[in-house]
């Protein structure tokens, strides 16, 4: 097993530049499935869970090459495609989920293993089945697989989501995309992932109003055309940089992002006293003393994003004053808060809000990252700790950062990757 160790040290420097955002190249290579022939995407990250997705769409019948060196992926999508997700790749990854609407609307039917909970919380898939539901498929649980069929294909409906889903968006987008007639979706997730993809699926030929709102009217065409398209910059990857500067108080760069995509993020640290340069590509953060807790509370874009919650837990627990940190996403998202305690921090958790009483630093000890943003918190924390923490979870990192502890290494920290006999401290 591997962990991170962690020397708890001084303040962070220097530049850190992100690639494409994972939350919307898993997707992009889905929506790939739409259109034969070959898709090209660009600033595609070097992580776990893009090969796993890879090898799903090759699992499909695709050819699909990717160049970690250019951050290239092309993918070569035949006129016959397979219709089954199976479990093994499913369980690796949630997002695998997203090629339910593309095979429901290009092949009539689709089979993708349930995924079940992780440790965020148990994540259903009802607001996915509902829309697909209302766009004239059979949708139904077999055997641990959500199987959509639609063999005289989809029509468009009006759809109105009770909760503005991610996932749910992009599925029902990807199949009203080829459906015949118009489908509306009210309460649409308008996270900039959503845009990116909603981007691309209009340059393959889609017909989309509203992107970006929170209404999306969707005109149904009869074919699409493969495209080369650039991925977004990553604001989740930016953001654990933004906040490995601040909970420092380094002076960092944040290069390869559209700053407005985490304007909530920078005005909440602007007003806990970091200083914050936007500029056209990303930030510089500079943290010239010691920062004010503030009250962070997660909600759908434009809100403050769930997956920097757990950065905000470790911002907080350094911070002058105390603050609340409200979850109201994943019921299940605390797991920083328990192992942050093990840190020494001062956290109470009470259902979806986490009380912190600011420390001037936190004392080592081993932790454990139950998930990609959870892990990486934890190794911020260990740069603010006395000693060395030793962070498992490496696994769950890369799965969402292509470079994490070198881009540290590169900023002045100490941290290394290390294999353990399991169970060995
Ligand atoms: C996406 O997950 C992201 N994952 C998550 O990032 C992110 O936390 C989340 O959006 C919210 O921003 C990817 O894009 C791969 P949702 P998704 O559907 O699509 C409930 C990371 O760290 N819900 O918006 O699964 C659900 O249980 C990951 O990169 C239903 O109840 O998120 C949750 O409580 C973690 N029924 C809430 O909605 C449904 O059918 C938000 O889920 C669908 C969702």
């Amino acid at each position: 097993m591997d962990r991170f160790r962690v020397s708890g040290g001084g303040p962070l420097a220097g530049e850190v530049a992100v690639v494409g955002a994972k939350n919307s190249a898993l997707k992009l290579m889905a929506a790939a499935l739409l259109a034969v022939g070959r898709t090209t995407l660009t600033k595609v990250p070097d992580i776990v869970d893009v090969a796993v997705m890879a090898e799903l769409l090759r699992r499909l019948g695709c050819g699909v090459e990717h160049d970690p060196a250019t951050g290239t992926v092309t993918i070569d999508v035949p006129s016959e495609l397979g219709h089954r997700a199976d479990y093994e790749l499913v369980r690796a990854m949630r997002a695998s989920i997203s090629v339910l609407g593309p095979l429901t609307v290009r092949c009539g039917i689709a089979d993708v293993a349930i995924p079940g909970g992780d440790a965020i919380g148990s994540r259903g898939l009802d607001l996915h089945a509902d829309g697909l539901t209302r766009l004239g498929a059979n949708v139904h649980v077999d055997h641990g697989y959500l199987v959509a069929q639609a063999p005289n294909g989809l029509v468009g409906a009006p759809i109105s989501l009770d909760f503005p889903s991610v996932g749910a968006t992009e599925n029902v987008l990807m199949a009203a995309v080829l459906a015949r007639g118009t489908t509306v979706i009210e309460n649409a997730a308008r996270e900039p992932e959503i845009v990116d993809l909603a981007t691309m699926l209009v340059r393959m030929g889609a017909e989309i109003e509203g992107i970006g709102s929170s209404t999306m009217v969707i005109t149904g065409v009869t074919a699409l055309a493969p495209v080369e398209h650039e991925v977004v910059g990553d604001r989740i990857a930016a953001g654990t940089w933004i906040f490995a500067a601040a909970l420092t108080r380094g002076d960092v760069t944040v290069r390869g992002f559209d700053p407005r995509h985490l304007g909530f993020v920078l005005d909440k640290l602007v007003d806990a006293g970091v200083v914050i340069d936007r500029q056209d590509d990303g930030v510089r953060v500079t943290c010239p003393r010691r920062p004010r807790a503030v009250d962070v509370m997660t909600l759908p874009y434009p809100g403050f994003p769930t997956d920097l919650q757990p950065f905000a837990l470790v911002f907080d627990a350094l911070a002058e004053g105390s603050a609340m940190v409200t979850e109201n996403l994943f019921e299940a998202r605390f797991h920083t808060a328990s192992e942050l305690a093990r840190l020494g921090a001062d956290v109470r958790v009470d259902g979806h809000h986490a009380l912190l009483r600011g420390r001037e630093r936190l004392s080592a000890a081993p932790v454990v990252g139950s998930d990609i943003r959870a892990a990486a918190a934890l190794v911020l924390a260990g740069l603010a700790a006395d000693g060395v923490t030793t962070v498992e979870g490496v696994k769950h990192v890369d799965r969402g950062y292509p470079s994490f502890d070198a881009d540290l290494r590169g900023l002045g920290a100490d941290v290394r990757r290390e294999s353990v006999a399991d169970g060995a401290f």
